[in-house]
């Protein structure tokens, strides 16, 4: 086979044979196809797109290039969870020991935040000690022994979607859904979990900027899944305004914890909840959403999944007391309140603008490998639909210094959208994409 072939079929808007990707794959990974021309490839594929077929041995192509995990073989039913990213987004810190305190085990490998969204495992490690760095028989022997994993992601994993992902980064060729779709799935396959929940975003503070895109996204994976023997389940949510009050890495910690009490904000513990039932319903732990959420109140009532969250933190090298007294999580010197500027109902608040004002704080990275501050965020005071009068409370700024704090006030009143009159909130959860 011969790659500038391969591109000038996919250029001229024909579909590459399954032998052909896995070749092309192989070769990719082996360091035998050079980047300028895969990344000729990729323009092609953006620009004529992939059918089904294509896009699923891409996928299979990509999840074979390194260490498969087969994680169901040692443990059944065992779900695994992705979030496409938003901003203030700790639905995974909450909902993985809530669904393992319910019976259901978890082996997930989680990501560091990048750009504007947030990451699972920066949040994670603003619990003093805490390690997602492990082996695959760590991996498999914290699953055993607490059903419940919270890893980082292993570079011997779907090694393939690391070099394409790369390429994409620097060539214009990340918002292709059969690229997206296939990176995303390709670790997913490569994990092995038996059934897997997306929650797949829309919105300003999301990759998928409308429902429409979402949905094709969505839409996908789910097939990539039921083609390759993975129950996948997507939910389409609305990311319009950050998820939650919290937005930083120790004060997303903190909600995360209050939701397990009960205790979280309305939209964000409600979306939680309702992957929770979702989970249950799909491994077969519950026989429907009714007898699920029953099920998922009963865990956050007795406390069992807090203590869940409490029993995996430790086990991973973190600190207990840090989830049992949330207090000692790692607290920012500085707080500086920014009141409402106006009287009047709050229309909008783009989330893509506060993740970059948390960004500049500290909380997020500019680049890979930035250095972050798990202190450093913002809380909301109220969100869209909440009437304010002019000087109430908006949102507090958590900083390292008085500087950067009031240095933000203007980029962040300008995220802000206002109406004299009141304004309707449209559900969090518009879909849900089952198999
Ligand atoms: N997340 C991924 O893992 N891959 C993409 O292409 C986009 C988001």
């Amino acid at each position: 086979m011969h790659t500038v072939e391969l591109i000038r079929k996919k250029r001229d808007g024909q579909q590459l044979g399954s032998e052909e990707i896995t070749w092309l794959i192989e070769q990719y990974t082996a360091g035998a196809i050079p980047d300028y021309q895969i990344a000729s490839l990729l323009m092609a594929i953006y620009l004529r797109g992939m059918n089904e077929r294509e896009t699923s041995d891409l996928t299979l192509a990509m999840a074979r290039s390194g260490e498969q995990l087969h994680v169901q073989d040692f443990v059944s039913p065992v779900i695994d969870k992705h979030s496409t990213g938003g901003v203030g987004d700790k639905v995974t810190l909450a909902v993985t020991p809530l669904v393992a305190s319910c019976g259901v085990a978890v082996g997930k490998m989680t990501g560091r935040g990048l750009g504007h969204t947030g990451g699972t495992v920066d949040k994670l490690e603003s619990v003093s000690g805490f390690s997602v760095e492990m082996s695959r028989e760590d991996f498999l022997r914290l699953l055993h022994g607490h059903q419940i994993v919270l890893a980082g992601q292993s570079n011997d994993l779907a090694p393939a979607d690391g070099k394409l992902y790369a390429l994409r980064d620097v060539t214009g060729t990340i918002e292709s859904i059969p690229l997206i779709a296939s990176s995303i799935m390709s670790k997913k396959l490569a994990i092995g979990a038996s059934h897997l929940l997306l929650d797949v975003k829309f919105g300003s503070g999301a990759f998928m900027k409308t429902i429409e895109m979402a949905r094709q996204l969505a839409q996908t994976m789910v097939e990539i899944g039921r083609a390759a023997g993975l129950h996948t389940v997507a939910a389409l949510t609305a990311m319009d305004q950050p998820l939650g009050c919290a937005i930083g890495n120790a004060l997303e910690m903190v909600e995360a914890i209050d939701i397990l009490r009960g205790e979280g904000p309305d939209d964000v513990s409600e979306l939680c909840y309702h992957e929770a039932s979702e989970i249950l319903v799909m491994t077969g732990k519950a026989s429907n959403h009714a007898e699920a959420d029953a099920i998922v109140q009963e865990a956050i009532r007795s406390g069992a999944a807090l203590k869940k969250l409490v029993e995996i933190v430790e086990a991973q090298g973190g600190d207990p007391r840090q989830i049992e007294h949330p207090e000692l999580l790692p607290s920012a010197p500085v707080r500086f309140m920014v009141n409402a500027p106006q009287s009047g109902y709050i229309a909008g608040i783009e989330a893509e603008g506060i993740g970059l004002a948390s960004m500049s704080l500290g909380a997020g990275r500019f680049k890979k490998g930035d250095p972050i501050d798990h202190r450093t965020g913002l809380i909301l005071q109220a969100k869209v639909g909440a009437h304010l009068n002019a000087g109430d409370p908006l949102i507090e700024i958590h900083a390292r210094n008085n500087a950067e704090a009031e240095a933000l006030q203007a980029e962040l009143l300008s995220c802000y959208r206002w109406s004299e009159t009141s304004v309707t909130v449209d559900p969090l959860i518009r879909d849900v994409i089952r198999p």
